[in-house]
């Protein structure tokens, strides 16, 4: 019986004959977190990805702003680091242009000057792809490059290749994701510990789980960009990041935390693309989830994405959304699939939603126009007939309360009322919470947040 090694060498041999037998060279821009997992892949499982793959990939330039620098765990090459971008992308030797630098400007220019030059592209940037994905599709395409971008989404979790490849012979019903690790976080400690928003994300912060600016996490902005990825690969067009209707977690209190408790929901900050006839709601903001349902059941920085396809059904995606391995982990995954195109084993290849001429008949539908349920919490004065004047308000927006409850608050004479309605228009809802705000009786203005019943697999 032939033993492991010989049976490994073998099987190498046996690639080597099929697949382009010299290496493919890559050049990293930026060394952050990220890159660091990614060098640590390319240098320390090189044979692994070639018994895998028949790929032999090599590290030889690493570009970042400030020299000298070194990582525990990590060999370089002689000669790899730089601090010049230009001994990167313009580099003859190098195949793929990896980058991991962040930021839009410098990012788009250097990545621009590298397509230009015939280099594939591999980026986790999804700031980049949500603002100027169009038009560096286009160029790659012209060019006849890759431009991969599994590490933008997610993390470690492969929904960029799923859309585009598993799911390609579905009709994307809905995707609905938690897809900011730092807000499930937060929101999970708030469900967990009963303390509020502001002292979990100080917490957070100080625990590594936040940034210490977390303005783009925790209003919805970075779950944003990535869903403008995920829905253009599922619905087949560029949404600019200007219509998408986003909503940060910043005013959920604890309050809310417990009557959604109370009501049988947790409150997750949930993006959400789903088709509504022949347009698609594109929004991000926080959600009440059945409390039975798997997403509502994913906890702490974890990220879960469902996608529901006509013929698949509704599956479930689970995993680390960040991180330096997880990370580094799609983005080698990137590189290895440019490696195949450069061997001439696949044709690059615009993805849909960035086509110039889009073949859909879907177009994007105005956060007014979507139907959901929505939970309202009041604060009013506790007298005799408060509760007919918002139901009225309610009916004449062709709203129907799904259930109410009422608690007294002895030490001030208000009571809060939570009101659960049944589906309604948003527009609707708007203007009727617009109106009820304004009656003499409310005090202070009132949270809404919407719920999605659908979410319960
Ligand atoms: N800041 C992001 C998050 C990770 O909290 O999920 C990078 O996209």
């Amino acid at each position: 019986m032939q033993d492991q090694v010989s049976l490994t060498r073998d099987l190498i041999r046996y690639r080597e004959t099929v697949v382009d037998k010299s290496s493919i060279n890559v050049g990293l821009l930026g060394w952050g977190t990220v890159g660091t997992g990614v060098s640590k892949i390319l240098l320390n499982q090189s044979n692994l990805i070639l018994q895998n793959t028949g790929l032999q990939l090599k590290l030889i330039k690493i570009a970042k702003r400030t020299l000298p620098d070194s990582r525990p765990g990590v060999q370089l090459p002689a000669d790899c680091l730089t601090n010049s971008p230009a001994e990167v992308v313009e580099n003859p030797e190098i195949d793929i242009v990896v980058e991991l630098m962040g930021g839009i400007d410098d990012a788009r220019r250097l990545v621009t000057q590298a397509i230009r030059n015939g280099k594939h592209i591999v980026t986790a940037n999804k700031a980049l792809l949500a603002e100027h994905g169009f038009e560096l599709f286009q160029l790659a395409a012209k060019h006849n490059v890759s431009l991969n971008f599994e590490g933008s989404t997610a993390g470690g979790i492969p929904i960029i290749k799923t859309l585009r490849e598993s799911f390609a012979a579905n009709r994307i019903h809905a995707i609905y994701g938690i897809i900011n690790g730092t807000c499930n976080y937060i929101l999970t400690e708030m469900h967990e510990s009963e303390v509020d928003f502001a002292e979990v994300l100080k917490d957070a912060q100080a625990k590594g789980y936040a940034e210490a600016d977390p303005t783009f996490d925790v209003e919805g902005i970075d779950a944003a960009h990535k869903l403008t990825l995920l829905t253009s690969l599922a619905y087949g067009f560029a949404i600019p990041m200007e219509q998408v209707y986003i909503e940060g977690i910043t005013q959920i209190s604890q309050k809310e935390i417990q009557y959604a408790r109370e009501l049988g929901y947790v409150i997750k900050l949930l993006a959400i693309a789903k088709l509504n006839a022949d347009r698609v709601e594109v929004r991000v903001h926080p959600t009440m989830l059945p409390t039975r349902s798997m997403l509502a059941n994913v906890g702490g920085a974890f990220n879960a994405i469902c996608v529901i396809g006509d013929a698949v059904g509704p599956t479930l995606f689970y995993g680390q959304g960040a991180g330096e391995m997880p990370t580094a982990s799609a983005v080698v995954a990137d590189i290895i699939d440019a490696a195949k195109s450069i061997s001439g084993r696949l044709q690059s290849q615009v993805p849909r939603g960035w086509l110039s001429e889009s073949q859909t008949d879907i177009s994007l539908c105005p956060i007014d126009h979507i139907e959901t349920r929505y939970y309202v919490r009041l604060v009013v004065l506790d007298q005799p007939g408060v509760l007919a004047q918002i139901s009225s308000i309610l009916g004449q927006y062709r709203i129907s309360i799904a259930s109410v409850i009422q608690k007294e608050r002895h030490e001030v004479d208000t009571a809060s009322i939570v009101i659960v309605t049944h589906k309604a228009v948003e527009k609707n809802m708007q203007l009727a919470i617009q109106e009820i705000d304004k009656l003499a009786v409310v005090r202070g203005a009132s949270q809404l947040i919407r719920i999605e019943e659908e979410v319960d697999f």
